[in-house]
């Protein structure tokens, strides 16, 4: 009786626990980036659980997740199910990655730092960016185009 309860509640929680591990995420920065730790502060605030590595080099980090130099950005976050995330991308965005990852999919990246991406907010600035999707083969493709500061976050809120 006991062993069938047992069952009959890792069978009900189980999808939870997926998704709960799918957003947990570990951040490499480097220690005087502010960017990174706004950008985290969005990410946390979003339903996010992060946690922070401090390192003065990250190429290796970026190159062992197949983010090449031409992809990258300043900071760069791995989720529990290995997805790689670089640089400032909206946390809609990796919502909609991590709820359904294309089958070839390593991760998404937005190079660079685009002036009024979350983390990059000044005043009302803002530039058109794209969130690039890596694939498994190195290649990349357009994931997701932001054309306006209001698509970046849930009903025009900041975070
Ligand atoms: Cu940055
Ligand atoms: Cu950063």
């Amino acid at each position: 009786m006991k062993v069938a309860l047992t069952v009959v509640l890792l069978v009900i929680c189980r999808p939870s626990w997926a998704e709960q591990s799918a957003h947990e995420l570990t951040v490499y920065k480097t220690p005087t980036c502010g960017c990174c730790s706004k950008w985290v502060d969005h990410l946390n605030d979003s339903g996010y659980s992060t946690s922070v590595v401090t390192a003065n080099d990250l190429s290796d980090i970026k190159l062992k997740h197949g983010v090449h130099p031409r992809l990258q950005s300043c900071h760069t976050a791995v989720n529990n199910d290995g997805y790689v995330l670089e640089g400032h991308i909206p946390a809609l965005v990796v919502d909609a990655f991590l709820k359904e990852p294309p089958e070839d999919a390593i991760g998404l990246t937005v190079p660079g730092m685009p002036v009024g991406s979350p983390g990059m907010e000044m005043g009302n600035q803002f530039q058109p960016y794209d969130v690039l999707m890596i694939k498994r083969d190195g290649s990349v493709g357009t994931y997701k185009t932001i054309s306006h500061p209001r698509q970046q976050y849930l009903s025009g809120r900041r975070r």
